[in-house]
């Protein structure tokens, strides 16, 4: 199963500027819903509570602290699935991750809510595609490839 984090992110590598806030300045919201329209997405109870728009149409897992990452992955019959942030449930799934969709922006918040919350394993990624977001702004949507398998 491919295990895809998705996420905006600034240019010094943060995703919110707190953890109550919801991400009002990302300019690729139609992607990621375009994207994750019909696999499941999962993310943690944080961003879930900053949500400002509906997402119907998927499967969305609420991540709480007790919550097992692997168990909840095994628990998934899909061919792909969506990790939706936020910088915790980001971390806590990073060694599941087979891929990373990451939109950077043109923008610094100085201090936030970074990509990763906790220490992860270094990891190394293969550039696999960029969907123009913005093209006059300069944004643009990487993906990349990690080396990590998941049956
Ligand atoms: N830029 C983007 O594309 C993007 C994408 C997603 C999210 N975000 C932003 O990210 C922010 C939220 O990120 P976040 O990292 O704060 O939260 P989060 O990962 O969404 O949710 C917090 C997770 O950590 C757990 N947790 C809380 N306190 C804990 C503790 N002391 N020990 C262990 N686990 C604990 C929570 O479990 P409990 O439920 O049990 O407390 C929950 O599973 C929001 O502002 C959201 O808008 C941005």
């Amino acid at each position: 199963m491919d295990v895809i984090l998705i996420t905006a992110i600034t240019q010094d590598g943060f995703i919110a500027r707190h953890a109550n806030e919801g991400v009002t300045w990302s300019e690729d919201l139609y992607l990621f819903k375009k994207q994750t329209l019909g696999w499941p997405v999962i993310m943690g109870s944080n961003t879930h509570d900053c949500l400002q728009t509906e997402l119907e149409g998927r499967d969305i897992i609420v991540i709480h602290r007790n919550d097992d990452p692997g168990k909840v992955l095994a628990g998934i019959n899909s061919e792909k699935c969506f990790i939706a942030g936020g910088g915790k449930t980001n971390a806590r799934f990073s060694s599941f991750l087979t891929h990373l969709y990451l939109t950077p922006h043109p923008v610094l918040f100085g201090g936030g809510i970074p990509l990763f919350s906790d220490t992860i394993d270094e990891m190394g990624l293969t550039f696999e595609k960029m969907i123009p977001v913005n093209k006059n702004k300069g944004i643009f949507q990487f993906q990349y490839r990690t080396n990590c398998k998941i049956n």
